[in-house]
C-alpha cells in the first residue's frame, strides 16, 4: 500500500536548513546530504522484515530478531542521488546498489535516460529509490517506471525536498509506493526549480556550475 511519510524531525529540518544556505560550501552540503538520507532512512526502513535467528551470547543460546531476505536495493538517480547513497550504506552496510542515470533537459525539464543497471533478483528485494528533489516528478516517475519494468515491486522513494507538484505526480503515477519526503516545499519556480529549495542539488554536491 502506497502512502506519503513527511519526516519533519527537528534534526532533519535542521539540517535541511543548513543544506538550503547559498553559502554552504561543497564539502559541507556532501556531508549533510549524507547525515539527512541516514536520518530519513532510519525512519523509511522501519518495516523491513526481520526473522529469528539462534544467537550464542557469553550468557546462553537465545533467539534473536535479525533482518530477513534479500539484501535492499539502494538506486540513486544519478547524479544527485549519489549523493545519499553512503547515508543508507551506514545503516545497511549489505545493501546492492543499482543505478538510474537521468538528467532533465533544460528547456522542456524531461527527464532522459543514459544509463541504469539494478541489481537482480530485483524482484525479491526492498528498493529504495534517491533523489534529494523531486521538483516535476518526471525523473521520479520515469525512474520508478523503470525499476517496475524490470520486475521491482517493494519500491521506497526518499527525497530530501520536494514541490507539490512532483510530490502530487509521483503519488498518483505510481500509488503503491511509499515516499518519504525531507520538506515539503511552497512550489516550482518558471525554470522548474523548487522554491524556496537549494538550487541545482547535483551542481551542489559534485561542485559544479
Ligand atoms: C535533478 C534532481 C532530480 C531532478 C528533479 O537532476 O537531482 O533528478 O532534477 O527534477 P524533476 O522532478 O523535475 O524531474 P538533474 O536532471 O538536474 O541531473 P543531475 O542530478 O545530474 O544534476
Ligand atoms: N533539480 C534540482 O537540483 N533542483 C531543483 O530545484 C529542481 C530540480
Amino acid at each position: 500500500m502506497g502512502s506519503v511519510v513527511i519526516l519533519n524531525h527537528p534534526l532533519i529540518q535542521h539540517k535541511i536548513s543548513i543544506l538550503r544556505k547559498e553559502d554552504t560550501g561543497t564539502n559541507e552540503f556532501r556531508s549533510l546530504t549524507e547525515e539527512i538520507a541516514m536520518l530519513m532512512g532510519y525512519e523509511a526502513l522501519r518495516d523491513l522484515p526481520v526473522e529469528d535467528v539462534e544467537v550464542k551470547t557469553p550468557i546462553e543460546t537465545c533467539m534473536t530478531p535479525m533482518i530477513a531476505g534479500k539484501k535492499m536495493a539502494v538506486v540513486p538517480i544519478l547524479r544527485a542521488g549519489l549523493g545519499m547513497v553512503g547515508g543508507l550504506l551506514a545503516l545497511v552496510p549489505s545493501a546492492k546498489v543499482g543505478h538510474i542515470g537521468l538528467y532533465r533537459d533544460p528547456v522542456t525539464t524531461e527527464p532522459h535516460e543514459y544509463y541504469c543497471k539494478l541489481p537482480t533478483p530485483i524482484e525479491e528485494r526492498t528498493i529504495v529509490v534517491l533523489d534529494p528533489m523531486l521538483a516535476t516528478g518526471g525523473s521520479a516517475v520515469a525512474a520508478v517506471d523503470f525499476i517496475k519494468a524490470h520486475g521491482g515491486k517493494k519500491i521506497k522513494f526518499m527525497c530530501i525536498i520536494a514541490a507539490p507538484q512532483g510530490l502530487e505526480r509521483l503519488r498518483t503515477s505510481h500509488p503503491d509506493i511509499q515516499i518519504y519526503v525531507g520538506h515539503l516545499d511552497r512550489t516550482l519556480n518558471d525554470h522548474a526549480y523548487i522554491v524556496p529549495g537549494l538550487g541545482d542539488a547535483g551542481d551542489r554536491i559534485f561542485g559544479t556550475k
